[in-house]
């Protein structure tokens, strides 16, 4: 495989999905139950952005030309995950650990073994995580459901196989069904609308209630030749995320869309119970 996370880290992508995950696990802390994240495509954890691709500039690099203090709140956790040195950019599993406390646990697969070693050195032994170096997609089966507490599963696959959609559809309803109570979160990227939008029907008609999906567009999203931005599905949000989400999605995407060509998507993709 050739894909290297470092290449991307930081970029729109990296901001959505990881915003989104600091928020969940801030309203997750709420409550004592402990919490149990699992990253099912963990990468590398840390990445120097100076050492890698420039995606970066036009992701978190355009959000940190402004002062921390003037992000709109719901990005607040997330700023809080950065660290003091804001070109050593974390990834999902450092985001996680920045954020859990001692009770809770984070469960880190990567199936690549370089990035996998890179991973247990960025989380230097502490004590909360596991990093295990296997496939992602079956430790959705084997882990799931976790024994005690709350469950939050981020899905985030590379994107460099025809098949990672419906693969996808298929483990956000499965880990949905396995863990009744989990937090599960797919990310996936925006091309033109067929792929996302056939990813979108396929949970409509999953049978699972309470299905959101954010979408984070930098850029029109009608060429399929064309990276526009990405999305996150999202089963069982914690209260007021997708308010949240619709309020503070468009504040930042000002502040990073200098060409104004951005869009942000907030839409119920199954309501409540099935019936809505
Ligand atoms: C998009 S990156 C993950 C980024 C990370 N979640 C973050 O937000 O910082 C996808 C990662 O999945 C790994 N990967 C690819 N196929 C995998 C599989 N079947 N199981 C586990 N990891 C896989 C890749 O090596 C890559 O590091």
């Amino acid at each position: 495989m050739n894909y290297r996370h470092g290449f991307h880290a930081g970029n729109a992508g990296d901001v959505l999905k990881h915003l989104a995950l600091a928020f969940i696990i801030e309203r997750l802390k709420a409550k004592p139950a402990p919490i149990t994240v699992i990253d099912s495509h963990a990468g590398a954890g840390l990445y120097a952005l100076d050492a890698e691709g420039g995606e970066w500039r036009d992701g978190i690099g355009r959000l940190l030309a402004h002062d921390v203090a003037t992000w709109p709140a719901a990005a607040r956790p997330y700023a809080e995950t950065l660290g003091q040195d804001p070109m050593l950019y974390p990834g999902s599993p450092l985001v996680a650990l920045r954020l859990l406390r001692d009770e809770d646990r984070l469960i880190a697969c990567e199936s690549e073994e370089e990035v996998a070693e890179d991973l247990r050195f960025a989380v230097a032994h502490d004590p909360r995580a596991a990093v295990h170096r296997r496939d992602g997609w079956s430790a959705l089966r084997a882990f799931l459901p976790v024994k005690t507490g709350r469950s939050l599963v981020l899905i985030d696959p590379p994107f460099e196989a025809a098949d990672e959609f419906s693969l996808l559809a298929d483990h956000l309803a499965m880990a949905a069904r396995r863990a009744s109570t989990a937090i599960v979160i797919g990310w996936y990227p925006v091309k033109g609308r067929q792929a996302a939008d056939r990813l979108h029907e396929s949970l409509r008609q999953s049978g699972i209630p309470k299905v959101l999906a954010v979408e984070f567009l930098t850029q029109p999203d009608h060429d399929p030749a064309r990276f526009a931005g990405s999305g996150l599905i999202v089963v069982r949000p914690p209260w007021q995320f997708d308010t949240a989400m619709a309020e503070d999605l468009p504040r930042l995407l000002d502040m990073m869309d200098r060409a104004g060509t951005g869009k942000v998507r907030v839409e119920w993709l199954t309501g409540e119970t099935l019936e809505d």
